[in-house]
C-alpha cells in the first residue's frame, strides 16, 4: 500500500485541520495516510520519507512557523541530493495582507526540490478563505497516487 506521511508548520491550527483533511481524503482512496506536526518527527528520519505533502503557513513577516523551525534548519544543511528518493508537494497558507505572502510554503517548495526531491503536484497558495481551494488541491493530489 502507497504510504504518504503529511508534515504540518502551524501555529494556530489552521494547517493542522488541512493535513487530517488530507489523510481522510487519503484514507478514503485507500492510502496508508498519517499526519505529524513538523516538530513531531525525527528530523534524522526525514530523508526516507518517500512520499511527503506539507502544509505550511506563513508567520512573523515571511517566517516559518515556530514548530517548523527545528525540522527547516535541518533540511537546509541536507546534502544536493539526499532527498532523490522523495515525492513531495505542499500547500502554503497565509494571507495576502501580507508582503511575503504564503513565504514559508513557497521555501518548503523550494527546498525540498533544491534537495533532490521531486514535485508531483503544483504549490497551491492559499488566502484567508482557503477552504474550498484547499479541498480541490487535496483531491488533486490524492489522484496522482492512484
Ligand atoms: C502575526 C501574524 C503574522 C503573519 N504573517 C504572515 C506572512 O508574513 N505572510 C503570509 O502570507 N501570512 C501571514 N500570516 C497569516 C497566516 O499564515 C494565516 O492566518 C494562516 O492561515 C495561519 O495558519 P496556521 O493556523 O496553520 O498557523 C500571519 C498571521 C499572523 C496572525
Amino acid at each position: 500500500m502507497t504510504k504518504i506521511t503529511v508534515l504540518y508548520g502551524t501555529e494556530t491550527g489552521n494547517s493542522e485541520l488541512l493535513a487530517m483533511d488530507i489523510c481522510k481524503a487519503g484514507e478514503d482512496a485507500g492510502l496508508e495516510c498519517t499526519n505529524f506536526g513538523m516538530d513531531e518527527i525525527d528530523s534524522a528520519e526525514f530523508s526516507d520519507i518517500e512520499n511527503l505533502l506539507i502544509v505550511c503557513s506563513t508567520w512573523g513577516d515571511g517566517e516559518q512557523p515556530d514548530n517548523a523551525i527545528d525540522l527547516w534548519d535541518h533540511v537546509e544543511e541536507l546534502g544536493d541530493d539526499e532527498l532523490q528518493n522523495m515525492k513531495f508537494a505542499v500547500l502554503a497558507l497565509g494571507d495576502t495582507a501580507f508582503d511575503l505572502f504564503c513565504e514559508a510554503g513557497k521555501e518548503w517548495d523550494r527546498i525540498l526540490e533544491e534537495k533532490g526531491g521531486t514535485r508531483i503536484y503544483d504549490r497551491i497558495d492559499c488566502d484567508v478563505d482557503y477552504e474550498d481551494e484547499a479541498e480541490e488541491w487535496i483531491e488533486g493530489v490524492i489522484a496522482t497516487f492512484n
